[in-house]
């Protein structure tokens, strides 16, 4: 599989709007869900921690799930003694991971998966009962929020299609709400969080 982020993760944690995106999407979770210091999460998308270091200061430990071997090499340039994120470098809709987590985080990654059907479906199976979903991602654009499209199957999201697809799939009290706004130059784009119960 080609990897669209080989060049991106040399310099992906210098842009401070990702940085600072990650941490206002950390906060959203933690306001919405419980996070306990016994929990074993997944950063769907985990790319180079940036929300996923953020997870892993509250809870028992991060597992971060990414298709890219350059991101996770820059994530574990940054893994230490007191802060550590366990990664998995595949495609967990092709090749599914044999272990259930108490929740499963994810920043702008969404977009980047074809088959939204066979993701939610996928994950249903990795959380255990009762457990969180809590996904953050583009609300609708017009396709110009990447200056490359590349690897882009979805130009954002109509939250309330993406929510019926969410219950379909076997979730229950699925929300959206919007958590923020990325400015641009040209327009701004709003963000969402999904969160949802198994
Ligand atoms: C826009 S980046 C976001 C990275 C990180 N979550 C953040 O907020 O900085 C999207 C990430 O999703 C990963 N990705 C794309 N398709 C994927 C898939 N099918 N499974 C797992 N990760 C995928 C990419 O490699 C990339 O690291």
């Amino acid at each position: 599989m080609k990897d669209h982020f080989k060049e991106k993760s040399q310099t992906w944690d210098e842009e401070q709007i990702r940085v600072m995106g990650a941490k206002k999407i950390a906060n959203a979770i933690t306001e919405k869900i419980d996070i306990h210091p016994t929990m074993e999460i997944m950063d769907f998308g985990v790319g180079t921690g940036l929300l996923g270091f953020e997870i892993a200061k509250i809870a028992k430990k991060v597992y971060g799930v990414d298709t890219s071997k350059s991101m996770i090499e820059k994530l574990k340039e940054k893994n230490n003694a007191e802060l550590h994120i366990e990664t998995f470098c595949q495609d967990i809709i092709q090749e599914p991971l044999n272990k259930t987590f108490d929740g499963v985080i994810s920043s702008m990654t969404l977009h980047h998966i074809e088959n939204l059907k066979d993701f939610f479906e996928t994950i249903h199976t990795n959380i255990a009962e009762n457990g969180f979903l809590a996904i953050a991602d583009l609300e609708l654009e017009d396709g110009t929020f990447h200056s490359d499209n590349t690897g882009v199957f979805h130009f954002g999201f109509d939250t309330k299609e993406l929510c019926e697809v969410v219950l379909a799939c076997g979730f229950k009290n699925v929300q959206c709400t919007n958590i923020d706004t990325i400015n641009k130059p040209e327009r701004d784009f709003g963000i969402f969080l999904l969160s949802a119960r198994k």
